[in-house]
């Protein structure tokens, strides 16, 4: 399946491709435009074991920017921020496939550029004892933690980025 294309939302919004962990790849547009984090909302997804989105409240609509026909059936991988490294994502995808509960800061891109942090705890759904998908709640992050975890992920980035030169 194609992730819908994203359109260049303003004129200095920096191009990325990225490429994903199934091979596919797309270029992005994202700006410096954060938008916070709506006050007294949960945001929730679903997907099934390959990622895929089955699910999508409201709030997951609204803040992501996309309408829920485009964003059901897609990988999840659609929000993914150029600034957040792949190593974030392994601790996810490690943690939820071997049945237990991860925690973490997320930075996401919405369709228009701009991006928004959350903490999401993501779990196993679990159907007569297999896991069956996957469930995340985003709750609203904490701005000190998020600023503790900017160089982190920076230098993250920078190392995935020089191992994939070299
Ligand atoms: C339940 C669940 C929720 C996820 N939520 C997000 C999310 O909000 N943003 C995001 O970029 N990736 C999220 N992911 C991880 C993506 O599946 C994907 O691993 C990530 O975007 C990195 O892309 P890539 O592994 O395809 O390269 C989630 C995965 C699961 C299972």
């Amino acid at each position: 399946m194609k992730l819908p294309d994203m359109h260049r939302p303003a004129a200095d919004a920096v191009e990325s491709l990225l490429t994903y962990t199934d091979g596919t790849s797309r270029t992005v547009f994202h700006t410096g435009v954060e938008v916070p984090f709506p006050e007294g909302r949960l945001i929730v997804s679903r997907t099934d074991l390959n990622g895929l989105l089955t699910h999508a409240n409201d709030a997951f609509v609204e803040l992501s920017g996309w309408d829920r026909e485009e964003l059901i059936g897609m990988p999840h991988h659609i929000l993914r921020h150029p600034d957040m490294p792949k190593a974030a994502f392994k601790g996810l995808w490690d943690t939820v496939a071997a049945g237990q509960k991860w925690h973490g800061y997320v930075k996401n891109l919405r369709k228009d550029g701009a991006y928004y942090w959350v903490y999401a705890t993501a779990v196993p759904n679990i159907r007569n004892g297999q896991i069956a998908g996957y469930t995340s709640v985003r709750r609203k992050p904490s701005r000190t933690r998020i600023d503790e975890l900017i160089p982190v992920y920076r230098q993250w980035l920078a190392q995935e980025t020089q191992k994939a030169a070299s």
